[in-house]
């Protein structure tokens, strides 16, 4: 198996003011104290520069950029303008947004390109709805999803997947253990169908509701090479026990 070092990243979705950056330097702190993790925080844009300055051994992410370089786009951000402001990392096509802002499959894709373009290395996120974890057929239905998804040239060296469950997400829910295994496995091997041994080097996240208590569980599972964490990255202590379960 392939030598993947975990990857454990907060998601602070429209969370987050100055008064909280002495969270985002207590996370650098616990970041630098587990040099073996690569551990990150994916903010509100507005946070990011002054986040950049006390990140400690932590990165600083943004949680979508634009698939443009610039233009006609108002209230949109490049991905090298959030770059440029200290991101080295985006989350792109959470499921928050491919509701809320109805995006695509394309879209997700034209984003993660625009992005590595930009130096930035991406988490694409995927994620089935409860009717479809019901009617049993999850594993086809985000593995479909993830290859309509994926980017050209995808590669470990730039690309994480996230797999997050839609109906586990903020609500303390989470699959069974067979569950995430067999999704995280389905999900490496349509990797493998589409980039070949490259998909070995992908790290495939797992998120929603994953928290101080069921992190260690989650992370003992072969397929799964970390965290894409929302509600307990919020606070250094929440966020701790997940990074040392990860070490
Ligand atoms: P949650 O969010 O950890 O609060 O469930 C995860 C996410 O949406 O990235």
């Amino acid at each position: 198996m392939a030598d993947r070092r975990k990857l454990v990243v907060g998601n602070w979705k429209m969370n987050g003011m100055k008064a909280q950056l002495g969270e985002v330097e207590a996370i650098g702190t616990l970041a630098a104290a587990h040099p073996g993790v690569d551990v990150g925080l994916c903010l509100p844009a507005t946070l990011i520069a002054a986040a950049d300055a006390g990140k400690g051994g932590a990165f600083v992410g943004a949680q979508d950029c634009h698939m443009k370089d610039s233009g006609a786009h108002t209230g949109c951000l490049s991905a090298a303008m959030l770059a440029e402001a200290g991101a080295t990392w985006t989350i792109v096509g959470h499921s928050e947004r491919r509701q809320d802002q109805g995006e695509s499959d394309a879209d997700i894709a034209a984003k993660a390109l625009a992005a590595r373009a930009a130096g930035l290395k991406v988490i694409l996120c995927v994620g089935e709805s409860l009717d479809v974890r019901d009617a049993g057929d999850a594993e086809a239905v985000v593995s479909a999803q993830l290859l309509a998804s994926l980017p050209d040239g995808a590669a470990g060296d730039w690309l994480a997947i996230a797999y997050e469950p839609i109906w586990a997400i903020g609500t303390g829910r989470i699959p069974t253990m067979d569950a995430v295994d067999a999704m995280h496995r389905a999900l490496r091997d349509a990797l493998a169908g589409r980039i070949g041994d490259a998909a070995q080097a992908v790290r495939i996240l797992y998120g929603g509701s994953m928290n101080g208590d069921n992190a260690a569980e989650l992370l003992a599972i072969a397929d799964v090479d970390g965290g894409l964490v929302g509600g307990a990255s919020l606070t250094a202590a929440k966020f701790a026990p997940i990074v040392q379960a990860a070490a």
